[in-house]
């Protein structure tokens, strides 16, 4: 649905230049809610900015819905500008004007008669559970009911995407939920895809079906959240589950697993402790529900060195569980290397008598790697950058 192909937004000023984009390529499947986080300055709002035009990328191309916006300007751009509402941080309503007036602003714009404006601006209000408050002015709303009122006016042009940046920012934890899950139906019930910015991992793990890691105006990391915590060596699964900083003290070995799917709800630790006679002490665990399946991440540590623990590493790993060694020699080099493949070789040499008889293997199959972006830029092209103007206003009104 929205398709970002070497997207470069270099800010242009007399004393310096800011590459804010470096070559982004993104790809929302339509009716995703898809989440791109990352740390300030990363990128993301130039990002959404440049998905629906705010700002005109230095380079590369944004496709939505089928159409290549950057190939567009004037009335054929504003036209397809119909099909992406927006949302904001600080929801950015006219303060002169009341909740339906605010709604009925876009469909001014667009022509409709006042009847017509105030039916749709009434069902728009209705739909996102504001119709009591349709004359109450902003000064006169909650940030929650704000930002109801922001997104009714964002799809009152019907669109088929919707971009949020950092909507739920400003507000507080309960009504985060609600706005996230206005969002989710939303989503559901109108098969809007939904593009959103953020930096709080929370609203990935309650919405999102992918998600985007953005840095240093790169995707370093991208995928849908199943397929991202079960990613060895996946940033973005740490991220939703932060276990703290790994131990440094000597002695045993410490792994880092991942349940996800059937593998959760499996008492795998109690089984290894049992079939090995191990010991493993828990040194962190995460577990949450995301799209109604449990997953999460738990980091132990085996008596032992990493050749003592061959065996139980190998019993984990058949049980469909991804098992990254963290400490513990020899150390692992990145995902997918040498360690995982003797982990694997020495669990066939070892064949049947690893699992006890009455266990059938899971199949344990880690999942592809998404991509990251790797794609190397040729020097900033000498594209003259144009006003921001529009999106500034328009962001900070
Ligand atoms: N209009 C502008 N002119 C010049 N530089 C800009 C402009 N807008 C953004 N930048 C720079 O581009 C880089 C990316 O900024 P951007 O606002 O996209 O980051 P962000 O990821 O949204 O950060 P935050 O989480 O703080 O909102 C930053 O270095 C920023 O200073
Ligand atoms: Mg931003």
């Amino acid at each position: 649905m929205i398709t970002t192909t070497d997207l470069r937004k270099v800010y242009r000023s007399r004393q310096r230049e800011v590459v804010a984009l470096d070559g982004v390529d993104l790809h929302v499947p339509e009716g995703e809610v898809f989440g791109v986080v990352g740390r300030s300055g990363a990128g993301k709002s130039s990002l959404i900015r440049c998905v629906n035009l705010l700002e005109r990328p230095t380079s590369g191309t944004v496709t939505v819905d089928g159409t290549e916006l950057t190939a567009l300007s004037g009335p054929a751009l504003r036209r397809a500008r119909q099909q992406i509402g927006m949302i904001f941080q600080h929801f950015n309503l006219l303060s002169s004007r009341t909740a339906r007036e605010n709604v009925e602003l876009p469909l001014e714009i667009l022509g409709l008669g006042r009847r017509e404006r105030a039916t749709r601006a009434t069902e728009l209000l209705e739909l996102v559970g504001l119709a009591d408050r349709a004359t109450a002015y902003p000064a006169q709303l909650s940030g929650g009911q704000k930002q109801r009122v922001g997104i009714a006016r964002a799809l009152a042009a019907k669109p088929k995407v919707l971009l949020s940046d950092e909507a739920t920012s400003a507000l507080d934890p309960e009504t985060t939920r609600s706005i996230l899950k206005l969002l989710r139906d939303l989503n559901r019930d109108l098969g809007l895809t939904v593009l959103l910015i953020t930096h709080e991992m929370d609203v990935v793990k309650a919405v999102c079906d992918s998600a985007a890691l953005m840095r240093s105006g790169r995707i370093v990391e991208s995928g849908r959240v199943a397929d991202l915590l079960a990613t060895p060596g996946s940033e973005l699964a740490r991220e939703l589950f932060p276990l703290g900083a790994a131990p440094t003290r000597e002695g045993g070995t410490v792994i880092e697993i991942t349940f996800h799917g059937e593998s959760s709800g499996q008492p795998v630790i109690a089984q290894l402790a049992r079939t090995y006679t191990v010991d493993p002490s828990i040194l962190g665990a995460s577990i949450e529900t995301i799209g109604g399946r449990q997953v999460g991440r738990m980091r132990l540590e085996l008596p032992g060195d990493f050749e003592q623990n061959v065996v139980p590493i190998g019993f984990l790993r058949e049980k469909g569980l991804q098992v990254t060694v963290v400490s513990g020699e020899p150390r692992p080099p990145a995902a997918g290397t040498a360690v995982q493949e003797r982990l694997l070789d020495g669990a066939e040499e070892l064949g049947t008598q690893l699992l006890p008889d009455d266990d059938q293997p899971a199949g344990a199959k880690p999942a592809a790697a998404t991509e990251p972006a790797t794609t190397d830029q040729p020097a900033a092209s000498d594209q003259p950058t144009t006003s921001n103007e529009r999106g500034e206003k328009e962001d900070r009104a």
